[in-house]
C-alpha cells in the first residue's frame, strides 16, 4: 500500500462527501479494482467488487456530491459476512487515501435498489455498503458540515472507555498498553456507522479479545448486524497497527469466557513479537 505508514492514512482518513467534480482517473480506478480483488480476508469469505457509473446506472446518495465514481461489493450471505466485509472494504477505503481519492462507507443513506441491481445482486447474496470516489472539494458543503457536526464525526472515545485490562471494570490506559498501545489506537480512531464506535476490546495473556457492544436499532430481524460491518473494521485497524508496530498478529474466533455482560464476543488476535 505505497510507502505512506497505515498509522498516517488511519489518522488523516474522513469520510468525504463533498467532491470537486473531477472525473475518477482511469489509472487510479484500475488500481482500487486490482487492489480490492486480490485481498483477502480472515473469515476467507469471497468479495466481488463492482466500479459503478452513478449517471449509467442511476444510482444516487442523498449525502454525496460531486462526483460519479462508486465501489460495491457483494458476497453471499453467509455468517461473519459482516466482519469480513467491514474488514476487506476498510482495506479498499485506506488504499484509496493513499491514492489521494475520497471514500464514504455507506450503508443507508443511498437509492438501495438501484445500487442493488446495477451490481447484478442475487437472493442469497448481500451488499453491504458503498462508497463514493473521487477527489475532495477544498471547502465541505454546508450539509457535510451540518452532519458531521450532528454525529460528532470527529470526535472518538477515550481509550479507557474502550480497551480493558484482564476484566472489562478495569480500564486499559494507553501507557499500561505497552507494545499493543499502536493497534488499539488505531481500532479508537476507526470510522463506524453513526460514529457508534461499538468495539471493546479486552486485553489479557498477550492476546486482544474483541466485543460488539450493541446499539438499539442496528440488528434486523433476519440477523443482519450492522455493527459487526465496524468490529470487521476494528480487527483491520489492529491488524494493520500490530504489523506496524512490528508484531506478528494472529486471528483466531475462540470465546475466552470472560465474564462480558451484554456485549457479544467477535474475534482475538495473539500478538508475538
Ligand atoms: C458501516 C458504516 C456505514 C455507514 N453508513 C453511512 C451512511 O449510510 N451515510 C453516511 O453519510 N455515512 C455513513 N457512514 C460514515 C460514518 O458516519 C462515519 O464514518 C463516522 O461518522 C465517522 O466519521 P469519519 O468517517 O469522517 O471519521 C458509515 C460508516 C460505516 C463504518
Amino acid at each position: 500500500m505505497n510507502d505512506i505508514q497505515k498509522s498516517e492514512l488511519i489518522r488523516r482518513r474522513r469520510s468525504v462527501r463533498t467532491f470537486d467534480e473531477t472525473p475518477l482517473r482511469e489509472d487510479d480506478s484500475r488500481k482500487i479494482m486490482d487492489f480490492a480483488n486480490m485481498l483477502q480476508n480472515p473469515y476467507d469469505v469471497k468479495i466481488e467488487w463492482k466500479l459503478l457509473s452513478a449517471e449509467k446506472n442511476g444510482l444516487s446518495s442523498p449525502v454525496i456530491a460531486g462526483t460519479d465514481a462508486f465501489i460495491a461489493g457483494k458476497m453471499l450471505r453467509v455468517e461473519h459476512a459482516e466482519e469480513a466485509f467491514g474488514y476487506s472494504f476498510e482495506k479498499v477505503v485506506l488504499f484509496a487515501e493513499s491514492l489521494g481519492v475520497g471514500t464514504t462507507w455507506i450503508a443507508g443513506t443511498m437509492n438501495r435498489a438501484a445500487f442493488e441491481k446495477a451490481v447484478g445482486l442475487a437472493e442469497d447474496e448481500v451488499m453491504p455498503c458503498v462508497s463514493p470516489l473521487g477527489y475532495a472539494a477544498k471547502k465541505m458543503s454546508l450539509k457535510e458540515i451540518m452532519m458531521r457536526k450532528g454525529i460528532g464525526a470527529d470526535k472518538r472515545m477515550d481509550f479507557g472507555e474502550l480497551f480493558f485490562d484482564g476484566s472489562f471494570d478495569k480500564p486499559l490506559s494507553p501507557e499500561a498498553a505497552g507494545k499493543l498501545r499502536l493497534p488499539l489506537e488505531m481500532v479508537r480512531l476507526a470510522p463506524s456507522a453513526v460514529n457508534k464506535q461499538p468495539w471493546r476490546v479486552i486485553v489479557e495473556g498477550g492476546k486482544a479479545h474483541f466485543y460488539e457492544k450493541r446499539s438499539k436499532g442496528y440488528l434486523s430481524p433476519d440477523g443482519w448486524d450492522l455493527q459487526k460491518i465496524d468490529l470487521g473494521i476494528a480487527l483491520c485497524h489492529f491488524e494493520l497497527g500490530a504489523e506496524e508496530a512490528g508484531l506478528k498478529p494472529s486471528f483466531s474466533i475462540e470465546d475466552p469466557g470472560i465474564d462480558s455482560g451484554e456485549l457479544v464476543y467477535i474475534a482475538s488476535y495473539s500478538v508475538s513479537e
